[in-house]
């Protein structure tokens, strides 16, 4: 028997609206992307009707020929694009891939070494909140009080005080380069595994413009649709030498039945990512966020750590008015077309759902082929609005420019819901 003949106009209807508007407002979120037609296609596959538990050649269902193909397609080009031993594809997200990397490494209890969440770590780095926190005995490192960059003496005492089974690097909300060298050498040190969760930078160490933790980490997480532009999901790398236990942790230990549809997805983006064009995406995107700290920095704005070298700036709202959070910078930027999210700065006196900071990222913006001059337009547009946060008719004017500008850089021209 057939499907139901419903027309669900309800439901395609908001997705063409969402269509609209991320063609028609700037997209600022430093951990969103525009993904590609082929990604998309990929990931409204027919391979989403499928049952694959287990991994390709060792199945728990029939009919996977063309399912372990697709994952091995993932697998190995992911591997070949960052120069790793072995790779699980299958993690549904970021925080699947953190928290099957712990399952395969620590027991109930142990001791893990992570960057504070209200200085730019994650919630899976150890949040009370969380089930890494809830699991773990995790301690945190953070930046220093003055250049507000990771404070690796600070990493080195901890070690050695906690001697922690893993130190975890990577970060949410942190500009700047993260050097995978000094973290091994502190693993070194004390005994421990390294572990990189790269989920927002995968795509500039993919594009080499910055460098690559895996000949360095025993482990590298990641998520497949930050700057690496591919399909929500996430992906473990390690070395040989942790392989079986990855695969376990991940399936049976975490997951049940993988999305194959999204794995062929993330096949797709390998690909793209492995093109030679990539690395020039992977240096565009890191321009413009130096174009735009510049700019909002022109405007008396204070950066944290003064500016970036990453995708993403992350900015100090005090330092143009102690009353502005960061929470009511975010909802003035939305009714002016400008999406982006309130964050922690370091030391924040205000709460995380209130916060004193912005974080702006340019993965997305520069998907769309805008570059350092739009940048700047940019800076003036955020400015404008912060400075006229209450005047509706400068909101709507920013609104038509902000159009304006989307309109000369569509994402999907023609798409349909
Ligand atoms: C550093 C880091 N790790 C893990 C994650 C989790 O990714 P997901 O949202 O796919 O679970 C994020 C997401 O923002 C992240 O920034």
């Amino acid at each position: 028997m057939p499907w139901p003949p419903v027309d669900d106009t309800e439901l395609f209807d908001t997705i063409a609206e969402e269509i609209a508007r991320q063609s028609s407002t700037l997209q600022l979120i430093a951990s969103e992307n525009f993904t590609s037609p082929q990604v998309l296609r990929a990931t409204g596959s027919v391979l989403t009707n499928k049952y694959s538990e287990g991994y390709p050649g060792k199945r728990y269902y029939g009919g996977n020929e063309v399912i372990d193909r697709a994952e091995d397609l993932a697998r190995e080009r992911v591997k070949a694009l960052f120069g790793a031993e072995h790779a699980n594809v299958q993690p549904h997200s970021g925080a699947n891939a953190n928290m099957a990397a712990y399952l395969a490494m620590l027991d109930h209890g142990d001791t893990v070494l992570g960057l504070r969440l209200d200085q730019g770590g994650h919630l899976t780095h150890g949040s009370p909140v969380n089930a890494s926190g809830i699991l773990y005995d995790f301690v945190s490192y953070g930046v220093t009080p003055s250049d507000e960059r990771i404070d690796f003496d600070q990493v080195r005492a901890l070690a050695k005080e906690h001697q922690p089974k893993i130190i975890v690097a990577g970060a949410t909300a942190y500009p700047r380069l993260i050097d995978p060298v000094p973290f091994r050498e502190i693993a070194d040190e004390v005994g421990a595994l390294f572990m990189f969760d790269a989920a927002h930078i995968a795509g500039l160490i993919a594009g080499g413009a910055h460098p690559s933790p895996v000949p360095y980490a025993d482990i590298v997480t990641f998520t497949t649709h930050k700057t690496l532009r591919g399909p929500r999901g996430g992906c473990i790398l390690s070395t040989a030498e942790h392989a079986a236990a990855i695969d376990k942790a991940v399936f049976p230990g975490l997951q049940g039945g993988p999305l194959d549809h999204v794995i062929a997805a993330k096949a797709v983006a390998f690909a793209e990512a492995a093109h030679p064009s990539f690395p020039e995406y992977a240096a565009a995107v890191v321009a413009n966020a130096s174009a735009l700290a510049e700019r909002l920095g022109g405007h008396g704005l204070r950066l944290v750590s003064g500016g970036t070298d990453n995708h993403l700036l992350l900015v100090d709202l005090r330092s143009l008015d102690e009353d502005l959070s960061g929470k009511k910078a975010r909802l003035a930027l939305d009714r002016a077309g400008i999406s982006l999210n309130e964050n922690t700065v370091p030391d924040d006196p205000r709460p995380p759902y209130i916060t004193s900071g912005l974080r702006i990222g340019t993965p997305a913006v520069t998907t769309q082929g805008m570059g350092v001059e739009e940048m700047a337009t940019i800076g003036d547009l955020i400015h404008r609005v912060l400075t006229h946060r209450e005047d509706e008719s400068v909101l709507a004017a920013v609104r038509a420019e902000v159009a304006e500008l989307c309109g000369r850089f569509d994402p999907y021209p023609g798409l349909e819901a």
